[in-house]
Parts: structure tokens; C-alpha cells; sequence
């Protein structure tokens, strides 16, 4: 009995450290900026609506800038001749978008309170609201967070997760933010939306042939060759039953062996919990709600900066 006391206090530690909000609160903009929060909403459900894609795409944009250096917008730097960004890193190159509409969304809200609301604290907010667009559940979004004025293409690389990861890789990507595997199964319901290019899922369907469904996988391989020579960037869904609505349709899916990615695929097969997550949140949509709004409020107190720190942005892309 003793012997478990020390484990279990190691993780309570972690576990309060991670959701503790580092000065961070929903109230930040209330008295400085009223209008912010109206305003950033308004233009995330025109974009879904003129483009349900884009409710995922921000969604990611938001993961990617916090698991790099924190959420410091530090994703949305353009390359310039002095300086390269982290859009050039591999998983975001050709890949990660949303850019045009957060530049869209900071004009709009520069336009009723000058240099106030920071671009790190837009992404924090238009992910939530896309969630909400696209049917999901709501949380509240703790806010003061600052622009960083650098970005790391290296730490772009190391740091954010691959769809090769297996379980250990993946707990280990998340453990290295304070994220519990909790978290980390939640967030991949994220894939409840949106789409992969060919090149992320080639060899999930050519390779994996116990732990896929043939058909799932037959019907893939018409819009991705194997060969590599041509179709890389062919797009399938990542949640096949519902692509556009944020529902747990997802965790159905992967106990079906319907996962797209490989990283998708593995957590209903690990040991140690994380399958008996999958059954869970494939089994309540109010579970997994609940448990993503929570672990995407942990994701966005990762490491940001505040009070003095950093910069508040005039223009997302670029630093002032
Ligand atoms: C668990 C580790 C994760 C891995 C390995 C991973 C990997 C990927 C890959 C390879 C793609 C497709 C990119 C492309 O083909 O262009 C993708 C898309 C996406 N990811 Fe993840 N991801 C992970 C976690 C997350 C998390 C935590 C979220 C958000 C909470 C998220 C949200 C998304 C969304 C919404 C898309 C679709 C974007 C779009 O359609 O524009 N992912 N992810
Ligand atoms: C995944 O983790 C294993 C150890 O569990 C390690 O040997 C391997 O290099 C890791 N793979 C990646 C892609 O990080
Ligand atoms: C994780 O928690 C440890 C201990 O509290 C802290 O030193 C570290 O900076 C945290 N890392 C992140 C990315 O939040
Ligand atoms: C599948 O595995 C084989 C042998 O390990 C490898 O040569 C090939 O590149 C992999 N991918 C595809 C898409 O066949
Ligand atoms: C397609 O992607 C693979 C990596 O998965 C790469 O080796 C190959 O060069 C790419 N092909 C083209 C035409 O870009
Ligand atoms: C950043 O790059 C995007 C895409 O090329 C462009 O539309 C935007 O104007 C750039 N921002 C700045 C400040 O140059």
C-alpha cells in the first residue's frame, strides 16, 4: 500500500503543475479590450462558414504554436531575409494554413483596440470558437498571453509529434509539456475534423495490414498511390463517419481500425490506459467534451509569456 503513495503524489504534482494557469485569466481583455471576444468569434464562424476545413485548421494552428516554444504565436512569423520561422519546419510545411484568417481576425480586432489583444491569445480563442462552429463542446479560454519575438524552426521539428510516433513516442512528445496521457488521447480527438495529405497515411494503408480495416484501407488507396512519385498531397479525411462535425465519432472510428494516421491508430491497441480512454470517449460524447475543453485549456497554458514579457503583435506574421 505504501509503495503506491509516493507515485501517485509524483502525479497529482504533475497533474496540478499542468493545470495551474500561469497567470493567465478569462477576464484579461474585459476592462482593455470588451469587444475582443465578439469580435474574434464573429469572423472564426464566417471563415467555417465559408469553409468548415478551416474550423480544423485553426484548431491545429493553436497546437502547433503551443508545442513550440509555448503558446507565443510564434508559429505565425514569416521567414524573412534575416530570419527563417517555424512554417518551413516539416510537419508544418505544406501543411499547416489558417494564416490568411488569423491576419484577417487581428485587423478586425486592431481596429477597435490598438495593440491589445495578442496574436497568441487570438489563436487561443479562434480554436475554441472553431470547435464551437463546428459543433463541439465550449470552454473557457484563460487570457494575457504575449507574442514572442523569435520562432524555432529546430524546436518545430523536435518537439511536435509525427504520425510515425507510436504510444511511447507520442506520451513522451506530450510528457515534455506537461501533458498527461489523458491529455494527449483527448487532443487527438482533434482529428475529429479535418484532413491528411497522402504522404502522413501512405504507409498506414500499404503496410498496416492486421490493424486496418481492408476496406477502409482498399477505398484509400484510389486517391493515394504507393508510389511516391505522384499523390502526396491527395487529402482524405481524418475522421472518415463525420469529417466536418467535432463529435467523438473519431475513438468509433479507431475501434473500428478506421484510424487514418498510424498515431491515431495506436492508441486504442496500447496498454496502460490509453485503449481504456479510446473506449471511453468512443463511448460519451459528454466524456470526451469535457475532457478535451480541459486538456485544451492545459495545452493553452503551456509555457506563455506574460506581463512584460515579449510583445503584443501589430500584424500576426511579423514582429513589431
Ligand atoms: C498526437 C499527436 C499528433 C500527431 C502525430 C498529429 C499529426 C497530424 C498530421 C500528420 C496531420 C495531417 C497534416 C497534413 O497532412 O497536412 C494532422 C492534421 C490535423 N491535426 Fe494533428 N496531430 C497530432 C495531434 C493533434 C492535436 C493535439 C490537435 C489539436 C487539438 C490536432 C489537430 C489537427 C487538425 C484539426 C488537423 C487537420 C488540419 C486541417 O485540415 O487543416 N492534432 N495532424
Ligand atoms: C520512439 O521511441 C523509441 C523508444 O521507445 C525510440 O527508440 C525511437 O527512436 C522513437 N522514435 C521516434 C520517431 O522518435
Ligand atoms: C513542466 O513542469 C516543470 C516542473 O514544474 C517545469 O520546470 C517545466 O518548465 C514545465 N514545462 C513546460 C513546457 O511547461
Ligand atoms: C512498406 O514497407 C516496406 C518494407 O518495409 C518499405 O520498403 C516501404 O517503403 C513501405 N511503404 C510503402 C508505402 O509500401
Ligand atoms: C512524396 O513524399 C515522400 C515522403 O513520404 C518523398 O520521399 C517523395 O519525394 C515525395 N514525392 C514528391 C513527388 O514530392
Ligand atoms: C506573411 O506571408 C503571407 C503569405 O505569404 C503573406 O500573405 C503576408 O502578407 C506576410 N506578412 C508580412 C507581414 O509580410
Amino acid at each position: 500500500m505504501a509503495s503506491y503513495v509516493l507515485p501517485v503524489l509524483l502525479l497529482l504534482c504533475v497533474a496540478a503543475s499542468a493545470s495551474a494557469s500561469p497567470g493567465l485569466s478569462p477576464r484579461f481583455y474585459a476592462r482593455s479590450c470588451p469587444g475582443a471576444l465578439d469580435t474574434i468569434r464573429i469572423a472564426v464562424e464566417e471563415a467555417v462558414r465559408n469553409e468548415p476545413r478551416m474550423g480544423a485548421s485553426l484548431l491545429r494552428l493553436h497546437f502547433h504554436d503551443c508545442f513550440v516554444q509555448g503558446c507565443d504565436a510564434s508559429v505565425l512569423l514569416n521567414d524573412t531575409a534575416t530570419f527563417t520561422g517555424e512554417q518551413s519546419a516539416a510537419p508544418n510545411v505544406a501543411s499547416i494554413r489558417g494564416f490568411a484568417v488569423i491576419d484577417n481576425i487581428k485587423a478586425r480586432v486592431e481596429a477597435i483596440c490598438r495593440q491589445t489583444v495578442s496574436c497568441a491569445d487570438i489563436l487561443a480563442l479562434a480554436a475554441r470558437d472553431s470547435v464551437v462552429a463546428l459543433g463541439g463542446p465550449s470552454w473557457t479560454v484563460p487570457l494575457g498571453r504575449r507574442d514572442s519575438t523569435t520562432a524555432s524552426l529546430s524546436l518545430a521539428n523536435s518537439d511536435l509529434p509525427a504520425p510515425s510516433f507510436d504510444v511511447a513516442n507520442l506520451t513522451a512528445a506530450f510528457a515534455a509539456k506537461n501533458l498527461s496521457v489523458t491529455d494527449m488521447v483527448a487532443l487527438s480527438g482533434g482529428h475529429t475534423i479535418g484532413d491528411s495529405q497522402c504522404l502522413n497515411f501512405r504507409d498506414r494503408i500499404y503496410n498496416e495490414t492486421n490493424n486496418i480495416d481492408a476496406a477502409f484501407a482498399t477505398s484509400l488507396k484510389s486517391i493515394c498511390p504507393r508510389s511516391t512519385s505522384s499523390g502526396n498531397s491527395s487529402l482524405a479525411p481524418l475522421d472518415v463517419a463525420t469529417p466536418t462535425a467535432f463529435d467523438n465519432k473519431y475513438y468509433g472510428n479507431l475501434l473500428a481500425k478506421k484510424g487514418l494516421l498510424h498515431s491515431d491508430q495506436v492508441l486504442v491497441n496500447a496498454r496502460g490506459g490509453v485503449g481504456g480512454l479510446v473506449r471511453r470517449y468512443a463511448g460519451s460524447p459528454a466524456r470526451f467534451g469535457k475532457d478535451f475543453g480541459a486538456a485544451m485549456v492545459r495545452m493553452g497554458n503551456v509555457s506563455p509569456l506574460t506581463g512584460s514579457q515579449g510583445q503584443i503583435r501589430l500584424i500576426c506574421s511579423r514582429v513589431n
